[in-house]
């Protein structure tokens, strides 16, 4: 039961403010609701902290990840590299276009895939690498990079969970043919839903533009050059991620003051592995995910969420393998054991309160619910034996 005098602390929660109200307000104090200056301009702002020529607009990461499919050519029989650490869309974006999407194991420290696994795992049929940045932490995408150069793959950048990280001084977003940001509200900037394709190929960029608009061509709105799909970005949601972006130091520096007070608090506890960052990371925190060490059987994961729960602290099992969820499974016979790091990874992760605006008590309220709910799994369980 939650203390009457302590609210409960949630998983997430977006930063809203009053320039985003006013930008709504706006918006809808115009005729133009969709297709109009404010997703150009959101467009041109996300492809510029990119580092990338150009943006494309959608109406969600999801959508923007299967665009990137069709664009990059991807068809039935062919085989997509993908980490199976990660959210789903990361590999429904392949089964969408018919293609087969065969999952890499991660690396144990960066959580991303295993840059010579995904090598390894390459073969007559490979067309492409969708490589994601779990948590937003980019570590390892150079290496991925240089796997699908040298093997003339191409390389789709899932950057929905690193807006606004940069590694080795390039922005995450600038990796592979095109990359894809999803702004959905626990992100760290939200448009409500959308998600942005960026890229400086031109003609995957006119592609891209096409499909997300109906297969739409040119200025002749019942022309139809190609199957295309209603992926717009309206003109409100536009408008609140230009607030959010003209917000965006601001928004990221509050997330890294909440993710140094978290490391600063839990960095001496011997039960738990916190997020590794290389030398040249530059997170823009996504969410905080700690990892339970060894001491800890898998199970005792799930009865951790359920009491930090039960004090009013939102959490999350941040990710149940892919391959293992049970569509996965059917479709691609996969089993238990078949990723052993990521599902070793996944049954020890959890993900704590994170967002812009916790205050520095919410984040020690965390913090000592979450010691206490760690001393309490480990005594329980030693008196069982
Ligand atoms: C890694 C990853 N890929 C794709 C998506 C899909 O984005 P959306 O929810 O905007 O469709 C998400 C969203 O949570 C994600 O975390």
């Amino acid at each position: 039961m939650i203390p009457p005098s302590m609210s409960s602390i949630p998983l997430s929660q977006p930063d809203i403010g009053r320039s985003e109200i006013d930008a709504v307000i706006d918006v809808l104090n115009t005729p133009t609701l969709s297709i109009g200056p404010k997703i150009e301009e959101f467009e041109h702002a996300c492809a510029k902290i990119a580092g990338r020529r150009h943006g494309i607009g959608v109406s969600s990461g999801t959508a923007g990840l299967h665009a990137a499919m069709v664009a990059a050519g991807i068809k039935p029989g062919d085989e997509v590299i993908t980490t199976p650490f990660s959210f789903v869309a990361s590999a429904n974006c392949i089964l969408y276009v018919g293609a087969k999407p065969v999952f890499s194991d991660i690396d144990p420290q960066t959580l991303n895939l295993d840059p010579d696994k995904a090598a390894a795992a390459i073969t007559p049929r490979t067309k492409a690498i969708v490589a994601v940045e779990a948590f937003g932490n980019p570590a390892g995408m150079i290496e991925i990079e240089q796997v699908a150069q040298k093997n003339e793959l191409i390389l789709i950048e899932d950057a929905c969970e690193g807006f606004g990280g940069l590694f080795a001084s390039r922005p995450v977003g600038s990796f592979g043919r095109a990359a894809v940001f999803g702004f959905y509200p626990n992100k760290q900037i939200t448009t409500g839903e959308g998600g942005m394709i960026v890229t400086d190929d031109d003609s995957f960029a006119i592609l891209c533009r096409s499909l997300r608009n109906q297969g739409r061509d040119g200025m002749n709105w019942l022309s139809h050059a190609r199957l295309g799909y209603n992926y717009r970005l309206c003109e409100i949601n536009a408008a609140i991620g230009i607030a959010q972006i003209a917000r965006l130091d601001e928004i990221l520096a509050n997330r890294r003051r909440v993710a140094h007070q978290y490391m600063q608090r839990l960095m001496i506890n011997r039960y738990l592995i916190l997020p590794t960052l290389l030398d040249d990371t530059h997170m823009s925190w996504f969410v905080f995910v700690v990892r339970l060490n060894d001491l800890f059987e898998p199970g005792d994961r799930d009865t951790i969420l359920r009491e930090l729960r039960a004090e009013g602290i939102g959490c999350g099992n941040y990710f149940p393998p892919i391959h293992l969820q049970p569509y996965m499974e059917q479709l691609l016979g996969h089993k238990i054991g078949d990723m052993p790091v990521c599902e070793y990874v996944a049954a020890r992760t959890l993900a704590l309160p994170f967002f812009s605006q916790m205050t520095s008590s919410q984040v020690d309220r965390v913090c000592d619910v979450l010691e206490k709910v760690l001393d309490r799994t480990l005594i329980s369980r030693k008196g069982r034996f």
